[in-house]
């Protein structure tokens, strides 16, 4: 049976009946449109799906929508400025952190959970904070340092 919940995505809300065993992760990719927030494990295991919930990375395919009705949800479409790509996203492109890109909105929602709170973390802060992000083709290092330097504001 459906429920009726009120979403609140980046800053709107919206008016949905679903199921209420129905993921965030779902619900934001198949009812809304929202297919930025990417699924790969749906387990909870790679952070692909990683948005921002009350200002804290939360992983979508473990979440169940009607958990975060009212609640601020943030999505990677949710962080552009004006038009304008985020400086984190700026900072993924300038220093190659992307490949196939599809860990990469689920890398950029963490760093900035992290940078939100800490805007100026060291290298071991920076990989504990994506340590639940797997990427299988950049190694890492760019990823690192794409942050890093979104940190040190170069
Ligand atoms: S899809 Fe959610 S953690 Fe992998
Ligand atoms: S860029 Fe391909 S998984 Fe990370």
């Amino acid at each position: 049976m459906k429920k009726i919940i009120n979403l609140k995505v980046n800053g709107d809300i919206y008016e949905l009946a679903i199921e209420p065993w129905r993921t965030l992760l779902e619900v934001l990719r198949e009812n809304l449109g929202f297919t930025g927030t990417k699924k790969s494990c749906g387990l909870g295991t790679c952070g692909a799906c990683t948005v921002i919930i009350n200002g804290s990375p939360v992983l979508a395919c473990l979440t169940l929508a009607f958990e975060v009705e009212g609640i601020d949800i943030l999505t990677i479409e949710g962080i552009s400025q004006k038009g304008s790509l985020h400086p984190i996203q700026e900072s993924f492109i300038k220093h190659g952190a992307i490949q196939c890109g599809h860990c990469t909105p689920g890398m950029i929602m963490s760093a900035k959970g992290l940078l939100d709170k800490n805007p100026h973390p060291n290298k071991d802060e920076i990989k504990k904070a994506l340590a639940g992000n797997f990427c299988r083709c950049t190694g890492y290092k760019k990823i690192v340092e794409a942050v890093e330097a979104v940190s040190e504001g170069k």
